[in-house]
């Protein structure tokens, strides 16, 4: 027997995306015979599904490249010289579609040569015709150990790449580390997560990079503004609906919950759901099932929910205007993001960040920040949090002149430690609709646009403002 390990090392960098099979100790091993001694796959084929292997056949390598193709194999026993494509061609064509796959050569008398030379291409073991039953299952038992081993590692190596797959998110704080150590362990798995914390703290950062981190990620991330959108509309939104479901629902509407099939939902402010949405969403996520509106035909959806709100929404559910089954239906893992006065150094991290991004959007080529500058970043409470010093530095990084950005660079509530509080003075005569328009106005423009953080310092919802600025 050869040395089991010989020649293998290029197997494990084909660079292949195909996913990995599972291990045999997951699932019943898959073994595919490919012999065009019809007999002889007949006798190895009963074997292996007597000691318990699932086992396919094919007649050549041409036929075994398009079951390769269509299963997942974990070994492949495959004889040499066959018509059309021969077993050498198979292991190089496997070794690039599903490299997670083992291979065993089975060889004839005077083909020991050529066996060894598979076994130099990769393949891990040979098995001689006439094969005895103890070595052959003891081969094969050895390959898919080997087999499971690999997949394993290249298991690790793409946790690995994912938690890798985070920084884009700034932040060695400790606060920080614990949230993305919990994001990284929560995103593999299809647990509802409900993101907290201020306006501007990384909720929808977090989800993204939840769904990114997931095995969902290759279909859609489906993001819906609870707040954005009146009553019915969400719940059409959300739901889809049947021509004539309601005034204007002309045409046939897919929900998205439908879209998001397979992926994730992104519920975006559901504090602002109102208790009827509430009630309905609570059914959906309860059985899996979603009626489009004017439709009583239920459709099967499998989503991953990820919620955010900055509503503190035990506080809602005690005043009675949040479900509190939907609240423990959503929050069955709380991943709360902490404000970014309480991230310490973060903020200079986050501050040259964000100078290199708007240094490369603006074509300049700022190096850092003076001494009073830093001291300013780091003495400010930043009410609006990463977004506010977002907006911060992409004004500083316009405005400044030379190498490093100074104070007179950062807007000026800033630099004197307060929060915009500017005065609004309106002419008597203006009207109630326009007064209300200009106050408005001016708290989005001190909080930068932020329209969660102007609700709230109004004392009305976001939804609200939504809708008056439309
Ligand atoms: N840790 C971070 N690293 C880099 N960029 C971040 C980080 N956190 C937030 N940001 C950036 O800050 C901005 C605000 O973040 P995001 O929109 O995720 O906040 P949010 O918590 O959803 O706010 P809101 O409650 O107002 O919706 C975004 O531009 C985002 O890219
Ligand atoms: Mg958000």
């Amino acid at each position: 027997m050869a040395d089991p390990t010989e020649g293998r090392s290029n197997l494990e960098n084909t660079g292949s995306k195909r996913s990995v099979p599972p291990g045999p100790d997951e699932a019943k091993a898959t073994i595919l015979v490919v012999d065009d001694e019809i007999e002889l796959g007949r006798a190895l084929s009963k074997l292996l599904g007597r000691n318990g292997y699932h086992v396919l056949t094919a007649s050549n390598g041409e036929e075994g490249l398009a079951t390769l193709r269509q299963n997942e194999v974990h070994l492949v026993l495959s004889d040499l010289q066959m018509p059309k494509m021969g077993g050498l061609d198979l292991l190089k064509a496997a070794q690039v579609i599903s490299p997670f796959t083992e291979f065993v050569i089975i060889t004839g008398h005077g083909t020991i040569e050529a066996a060894v030379g598979a076994i130099k291409n990769g393949a891990y073991d040979f098995i001689e015709k006439p094969f005895s039953t103890t070595t052959t299952l003891n081969v094969v038992g050895k390959a898919l150990e080997k087999q499971q081993l690999k997949a394993e590692n290249q298991k690790l190596r793409q946790q690995l790449e994912k938690i890798q797959g985070m920084n884009d998110i700034i932040g060695n704080s400790r606060p920080m580390q614990i949230a993305l150590d919990t994001a990284s362990q929560v995103a593999p798995s299809t647990a509802t997560v409900l993101l907290t914390g201020e306006s501007g703290t990384g909720k929808e950062v977090f989800a993204s990079a939840l769904h990114r981190l997931s095995d969902r990620s290759t279909k859609a991330m489906v993001r819906v503004s609870c707040a954005a959108l009146p009553d019915n509309l969400l719940e059409a939104e959300l739901f889809g609906y049947e021509p004539g479901a309601f005034t204007g629902a002309v045409g046939q509407r897919k929900g998205r919950f439908e879209v998001a099939d397979g992926g994730t939902l992104f519920l975006d402010e559901v504090g602002e759901m109102s208790m009827t949405t509430q009630v309905k969403l609570l059914r959906v996520l309860q059985e899996g099932v979603v009626e489009r509106l004017g439709s009583s035909v239920p459709l099967n959806v499998d989503v991953r929910i990820i919620a955010a709100t900055n509503a503190d929404l035990e506080h809602l559910v005690e005043l009675g205007s949040f479900r509190e089954d939907l609240f423990y239906r959503l929050n069955v893992i709380n991943l709360e993001l902490p404000p970014l006065r309480a991230r310490g150094g973060d903020v200079i991290l986050l501050a040259n960040f964000f100078l290199q991004k708007y240094n490369e959007r603006n074509k300049k080529n700022i190096s850092g920040f003076t001494k009073a500058a830093t001291d300013v970043l780091g003495r400010y409470s930043w009410p609006g949090n990463v977004r506010e010093l977002e907006n911060a530095m992409e004004r500083a990084v316009v405005m400044c002149r030379g190498d490093f950005v100074d104070e007179q660079n950062l807007p000026k509530n800033v630099v004197e430690g307060r929060q915009r509080l500017d005065a609004l003075s309106l002419p008597v005569g203006t009207t109630l609709k326009d007064a209300e328009m200009a106050l408005i106005e001016a708290t989005l423009e001190s909080t930068q646009g932020d329209k969660e953080t102007a609700a709230r310092i109004l004392g009305i919802a976001s939804r609200t403002i939504y809708r008056k600025i439309q």
